[in-house]
């Protein structure tokens, strides 16, 4: 198949490209690059050995769609573009709506246009918000979510059941990830993050490079094992496999909107992370326990049944792969 990858760049993007070339499908991408470097392209190229048809440009930018719908048979989109710093999305929420709501808006016009009805999006399993516990599975309310970010997932996720509603000839699968970590074994592809990371894994492996002095973890008192929040941490090319199995199965059963969860199913708290990372680096990681970072959950992961029984997708990659990968791609560039 010819699918269009917007945000095909981006961390998730290009290890789900490469698997996707891998799995014998051509590839067209949409990227602006605002996330992202021009040289991932050709590393992806680089490691499976074909070509990469790339359209630089915004996904709210219709003539480009235009183009692309245009110049290519497009049998089904994988959307991964929009922005995802739950910080910047509090002090620019406008931004968030428009680059992510907005943008899937125009997406879905062109889509609709040129007759490509199968769509496959990123969400996040931060639209369970707070209404419900661990283990969250795909029935669980959403949309209690405390910040920008996860509000623009929770409204497109709406959006979609919304045009499929009107037209059932739509073929829409949400992709709900817990937490990607982790990078391609080539040390090619990996996390990139811009300026000092939110997120766990790119802060610790940056301390253990002596790029950052200390990790603070986010406090040490919730009522967990070790006191320190559990998180569902998933190997980005286990995340990257279940989009391919979401494409075989929207292409063997007929239309729908189908909703799955993208994780292990196991939790690790943060001190269990940093001693994996310890143990998989050999570098010591410095950390102090700091206060609690405001709209953290104590615990999240998956029930992962759904997408086992019906995508027969099952997270291969355990914690010590997930550290290694990423220490690997931290020391190698
Ligand atoms: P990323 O920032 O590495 O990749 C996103 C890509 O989209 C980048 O290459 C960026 O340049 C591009 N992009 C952004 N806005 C664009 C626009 N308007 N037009 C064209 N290109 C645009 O992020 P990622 O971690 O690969 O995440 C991919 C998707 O998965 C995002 O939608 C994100 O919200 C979602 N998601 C990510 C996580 C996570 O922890 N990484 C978890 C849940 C969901
Ligand atoms: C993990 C754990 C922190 C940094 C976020 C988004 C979510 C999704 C994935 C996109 C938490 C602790 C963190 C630090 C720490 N993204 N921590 N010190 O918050 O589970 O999820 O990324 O959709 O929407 O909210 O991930 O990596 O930020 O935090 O102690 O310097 O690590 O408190 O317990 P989170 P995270």
């Amino acid at each position: 198949m010819n699918i269009l990858v917007t945000g095909g760049a981006g961390y998730i993007g290009s290890h789900t490209c490469v698997q996707l070339l891998g799995a014998g499908h051509d590839i067209v991408i949409l990227d602006n690059f605002c996330n992202s470097q021009a040289d991932v392209i050709s590393r992806v190229e680089k490691i499976t050995g074909k070509k990469v048809k790339l359209y630089v440009g915004d996904i709210r930018d219709k003539k480009v769609l235009e183009k692309i719908f245009c110049e290519n048979q497009v049998d089904a989109v994988i959307h991964f573009a929009g922005l995802k710093s739950v910080s910047e999305s509090v002090k620019n929420p406008l931004t968030y709506f428009d680059n992510n709501v907005a943008g899937t808006v125009a997406l879905c016009q062109a889509m609709q246009k040129f007759n490509v009805r199968r769509l496959i999006f990123s969400s996040s399993a931060t639209v369970y918000g707070n209404s419900s516990e661990a283990p969250y599975d795909e029935s669980m309310p959403t949309g209690n979510v405390c910040n920008p970010y996860g509000r623009t997932k929770y409204f497109i996720e709406e959006i979609l059941k919304d045009i499929f509603a009107a037209d059932p000839g739509w073929n829409i699968t949400i992709l709900r990830y817990f937490n990607p970590i982790g990078a391609h074994d080539s040390s090619l592809l990996g996390e990139e993050p811009c300026g000092v990371p939110n997120n766990i894994m790119p802060y610790i492996s940056q301390v253990a490079a002596k790029k950052l002095p200390l990790l603070t973890v986010f406090g040490n008192d919730y009522d967990t094992p070790d006191g320190t929040c559990i998180r569902d941490y998933i190997h980005v090319v286990d995340l990257a496999n279940g989009h391919l199995k979401a494409l075989e199965k929207m292409c063997d059963s007929g239309n729908g909107l189908n909703i799955y969860n993208l994780g292990t199913g196991k939790g690790y708290s943060v001190l269990e992370l940093i001693s994996a990372f310890e143990k998989a680096s050999g570098q010591k990681i410095n950390y102090k326990i700091g206060a609690r970072r405001a709209g953290d959950l104590p615990i999240v992961f998956a029930d992962t049944k759904k997408a086992e029984k019906e995508l027969g997708f099952r997270a291969k990659f355990g914690i010590e792969k997930m550290c290694t990968d990423t220490w690997n791609w931290q020391k190698n560039n």
